[in-house]
């Protein structure tokens, strides 16, 4: 297939492709490599075209165009909760208005379907958990409803203009390539922090608990959205719940390292809990999460410690 991936050049969306790549698909990224992202260009396969632009540029249309993708995934976003509640008009310029101008490429050059990043933030604190994909959505930042709005104008566009979707509704994505400076992901602050021997934050009771999933298995999720799962919307996680306090042990035992820690009260807007429950995305996806927490963290860990000592060797 062809198949343009947005936000390629990212965390999750650089697995993506490189998924794709492997299985023998032509791949073009389009990425902004936005300053507040997680893009680099260090994240781009060789084997990718790579198109540096903006979604909401009018020069999508030439490079859908020429490309004729036959599916687009679109993993670009302005993608942090505490931006987007600084900045609502710009999240949404880009969340809304950036989604649109790419799904109106779609229609325009004929795309078949569109794989959608959305987010297990769209549930806000739900009043029971697991979450599922009939849980209420009720979300709570600019971010999460512009996300929520997103899923709105897929279905939007398979109604009025046929384009096929399936929206992935990630838990908190974890692996190789997190920004480890950014406010995204506990266990990639976490691991730069042990490897640079140096102490972390942890707030509240350090008993609150996500679900994590590790990022190979999100990339396998939109390899088998491809085909499958059409009209759907599915919740994507673990179905484990794990606690701050276990992650930082399990980065004792990985690394070696007992990192020195202060505890801080809890940060307004924390959530207690959250676990998601992915049978839905099981039966219908065929997709189950195979990577435990500990293999994972372990990947991840090993992916630091080789682009600190690339830094070190001054590649
Ligand atoms: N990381 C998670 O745990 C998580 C959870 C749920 C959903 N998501 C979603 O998954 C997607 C990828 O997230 P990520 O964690 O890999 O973040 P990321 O920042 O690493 O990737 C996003 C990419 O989008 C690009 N981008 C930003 N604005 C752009 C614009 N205007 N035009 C073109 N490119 C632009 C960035 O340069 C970056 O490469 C996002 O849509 C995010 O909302 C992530």
């Amino acid at each position: 297939m062809r198949i343009i991936v947005t936000g390629g050049a990212g965390f999750i969306g650089s697995h993506i492709v490189e998924g794709y790549l492997a299985c023998g698909h032509e791949v073009v990224i389009i990425d902004s490599l936005w300053a507040h992202g997680g893009g680099r260009r260090d994240n781009i396969p060789q084997r990718a075209s790579f198109v540096h632009a903006d979604i909401r540029d009018e020069s999508l249309e030439r490079v859908f165009r020429e490309f004729a993708p036959d599916v687009v995934s679109h993993h670009a976003a302005q993608h942090s909760v505490a931006f987007s509640s600084r900045d609502p008009q710009y999240d949404a310029q880009v969340n809304v208005l950036g989604l649109l101008n790419v799904l109106e490429n779609c229609v325009k050059a004929g795309v078949k379907k569109i794989v959608f990043a959305s987010s297990g933030a769209t549930f806000g604190e739900p009043a029971q958990l697991p979450i599922t994909e009939a849980t209420p959505q009720h979300p709570e930042s600019p971010y999460a409803i512009t996300k929520m709005v997103g899923e709105h104008y897929l279905r939007f566009y398979k109604a009025q203009h046929g384009l096929e979707f399936t929206a992935l509704r990630y838990g908190n994505v974890y692996g190789p390539r997190q920004d480890p400076s950014g406010e995204a992901g506990v266990i990639s602050i976490f691991i730069g922090r042990f490897l640079a021997a140096q102490g972390v934050k942890i707030y509240w009771d350090g008993e609150q608990t996500r679900d994590y999933v590790y990022v190979g298995d999100v990339a396998d999720a939109n390899l088998l959205a491809l085909d499958g799962g059409n009209g759907g919307m599915y919740v994507i996680g673990t179905g484990r719940k794990t606690s701050v306090n276990a992650i930082y042990r399990a980065l004792v035992e990985v690394t070696g390292f007992e990192a020195p820690v202060e505890r801080l009260p809890r940060r307004p807007g924390d959530v207690r809990d959250a676990q998601i429950d992915s049978s839905l995305a099981g039966r219908e996806l065929g997709w189950t999460p195979r990577t435990s927490l500990l293999e994972g963290m372990k990947n991840t860990v090993e992916y630091f410690r080789e682009v600190a000592s690339e830094r070190a060797a001054g590649k």
